[in-house]
């Protein structure tokens, strides 16, 4: 008998070094397949994050149409104001529901710390083109130091404050980057008005946030915007046709 076949016996009738190999398989089997496991999860946790947006926009657009109209108004009352076109930035914009609603002749800037929906922005906005794309920055709205301070017209944000991490550093920023008398408009989903409502958020609020990317369900954006020194700061608080949990919702503008 060769040492190499004495060492391969010693090891298949050890059982507790049998047991350590096949640990060891295991745990590197596991460390080399997180990265794609991870990848996978997060492409999938997005395309439903698509898919459920695109019905809660469906349904918005059948029974909200003049809060909708609204909610749009600023950006078609400041198209009229200057003969260029307008420099929009949208803020987690997914894959770019709200271009239907972008008056013609706007330069459209995206932003949305998730990669997968460049390609998605850039496809969808083939569809309008009465737009003209500029760019999408794939970064969270905490840090948009690559965008010029006072550079933008209109900020607008929609059911994107709720995933922040931070919501007054997102609002600092949109300050920022706009011109004097440009305009920010968010629809956003807040802390419920019905109590019951609001016991059942706070109950769910762990559980949702990991569930839908960071999504809290409790947020109080208005009381930030308050504090973040717009000159003009406007909203209403309207109940949308969708789930009790995210039918709370904040509608309005904030004027730099
Ligand atoms: C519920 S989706 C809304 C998508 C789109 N605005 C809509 O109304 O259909 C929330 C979006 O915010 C983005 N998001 C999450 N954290 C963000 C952050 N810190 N800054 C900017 N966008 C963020 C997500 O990637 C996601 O696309």
């Amino acid at each position: 008998m060769s040492s190499e076949d004495s060492t391969d016996a010693g090891i298949s009738s050890n059982p507790l070094a049998m047991f350590v190999l096949i640990l060891f398989g295991i745990i590197l089997l596991v460390y080399l397949l997180s990265n794609p496991i991870k990848q996978a999860l997060n492409y999938c946790r997005l395309k439903t994050q698509t898919v459920i947006m695109a019905g809660y926009w469906r349904k918005v657009t059948e029974s909200h149409k003049e809060e909708l109209d609204n909610f749009f108004q600023p950006l078609h009352m400041k198209k009229k104001e200057i003969s260029e076109n307008l420099d929009i930035l949208e803020i987690g914009i997914g894959d770019g529901a709200n271009f239907p609603y972008y008056p013609e002749g706007c330069n459209v800037y995206a932003l949305d710390p998730e990669d997968i929906f460049q390609a998605a922005v850039q496809n969808n906005i083939k569809k309008y083109p009465h737009l003209t794309f500029k760019k999408f920055y794939c970064s969270p709205a905490e840090d948009m130091s690559f965008i010029k301070t006072g550079s933008l017209d209109i900020v607008i944000s929609t059911m994107c404050l709720c995933s922040v991490g931070d919501v007054g550093k997102v609002l600092s920023e949109i300050k920022r980057v706009l011109r004097k008398g440009g305009i920010f408009i968010y629809w956003e989903h807040i802390e419920s008005t019905n109590s019951a409502v609001k016991f059942l958020q706070a109950l769910l609020h762990g559980t949702w946030k990991f569930l839908f990317g960071n999504c809290h369900l409790t947020r109080r954006p208005w009381e930030t915007m308050e504090s973040t020194g717009f000159s003009t700061l406007k909203y209403t608080k309207i109940c949308v046709d969708t789930m009790p949990m995210i039918n709370t919702t904040l509608v309005g503008s904030a004027t730099k």
